[in-house]
């Protein structure tokens, strides 16, 4: 394959670059006047996410305002369960609410069949986004990893404390094991029609795997992306794929070397030096703004922007968040982010 001329894609290819390049996890988003009155068209959270054109045009919000280097679809983690069939609503200001799957016999509802039928409209968002984003932005396709997914499938929405994903997890391993693979089918299914429709780079949200003890995230985590980067990449050898495991803390080597993701994403949480002493010697990471610095702005955002780039910027970078912008995010402050980063040297 040729080498890529798009900085996103050189990043992920391993080059070190003068200016390193950047996007925000939930880029489009609330925060954003436009993308809060093109949901109100659209109807609903849900609707949006179905909706190519709107979908396509909330997606290209962001990168109107900050010249982002990379786009990444407008959808959610959440329409495979969808697609699977268990019942998905958002109520407002609630969160994600679904059907909870809490054991094994549970498992009989979900059926990998003809999720394409639920998920087509989203292969279309990706077509047309192909054919919309600038010639420089890097189009990224995502999915949640298995085990994320899986935590809301079973709790039926957002956790603190994740008991229930636990004990069926603990308690019957190998009927949890039914679940993930069904998630690791319909996941690989999903993302290579994404890539097929025109995505370059793939990105998994493992949101949730910090909460695993050791085993369960070797289990969980670890093996189900391994399978996950072996599917798509015995079909395209040359994808990048970004692994995004938060918390996962000292499982990050493991998870960099052993399940194949070309590149990791950092949570805020991560030591930097150590990052740059041991993992990013293996490969290209992403991160690790702590999104609150969005919202407070001023010198303090900015000291620590510089941090981030003074540490990790002389080796292959991508800027980020550690998690995703929050409602509350000032989107001047976005921009004053972009234009130190840009400026920097
Ligand atoms: O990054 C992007 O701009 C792409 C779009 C994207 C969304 N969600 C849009 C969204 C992506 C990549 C996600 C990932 C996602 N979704 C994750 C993993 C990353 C993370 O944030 O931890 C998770 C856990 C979800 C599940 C989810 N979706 C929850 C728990 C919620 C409700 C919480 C909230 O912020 O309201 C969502 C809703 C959601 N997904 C919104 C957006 C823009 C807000 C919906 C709205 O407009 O009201």
């Amino acid at each position: 394959m040729p080498k890529p001329t798009k900085t996103f894609l050189r990043a992920l290819a391993g080059e070190t670059l003068p200016v390193p390049p950047i996007w925000l996890m939930r880029q489009a988003g609330r925060y954003l006047p436009e993308y809060r009155a093109t949901r109100a068209e659209a109807g609903s959270f849900l609707d949006l996410c179905y909706n190519p054109k709107l979908a396509c045009e909330v997606t290209l919000q962001p990168l109107r305002r900050y010249d982002f280097d990379a786009a990444i679809l407008f959808s959610d983690i959440l329409v495979i369960p969808q697609a699977l069939g268990q019942h998905l609503a958002f109520k407002q200001g609630e969160g994600p609410q679904l059907d909870p799957i809490r054991d094994a016999s549970g498992l009989g509802r979900l059926k990998v069949d003809g999720i394409h039928d639920i998920l087509g409209p989203i292969y279309e968002t990706v077509s047309k986004l192909s054919v919309s984003i600038p010639s420089h932005t890097s189009l990224i396709g995502f999915a949640g990893s298995p085990w994320t997914v899986a935590t809301y499938m079973v709790e039926g929405k957002g956790s603190k404390d994740f008991a229930n994903i636990r004990r069926f997890a603990y308690g019957d391993p190998t009927g949890f094991d039914q679940l993930i693979a069904i998630l690791v089918e319909a996941t690989t299914q999903y993302l290579l029609k994404q890539v097929e429709a025109g995505a370059e780079c793939i990105q998994l949200f493992e949101t949730w795997g910090g909460v695993l003890s050791e085993n369960g995230f070797r289990r969980w985590v670890i093996e189900p992306t391994k399978k996950i980067v072996a599917n798509l990449k015995a079909v395209h050898p040359d994808l990048p794929v970004i692994g995004f495991p938060r918390g996962a803390g000292l499982h990050l080597i493991d998870f960099k070397q052993q399940t194949g993701v070309d590149a990791v994403g950092l949570d805020s949480g991560v030591p930097l030096k150590w990052v740059a002493e041991n993992l990013q010697p293996l490969g290209p990471v992403q991160g690790n703004l702590d999104p609150m610095y969005l919202i407070t702005g001023g010198d303090e955002m900015i000291t620590e922007t510089r941090r981030i780039l003074d540490t990790l910027a002389k080796g292959p970078f991508i800027f980020n968040l550690g998690h995703g912008i929050t409602p509350e995010t000032s989107p001047e402050n976005v921009g004053k982010l972009v234009e130190f980063i840009r400026n920097y040297r």
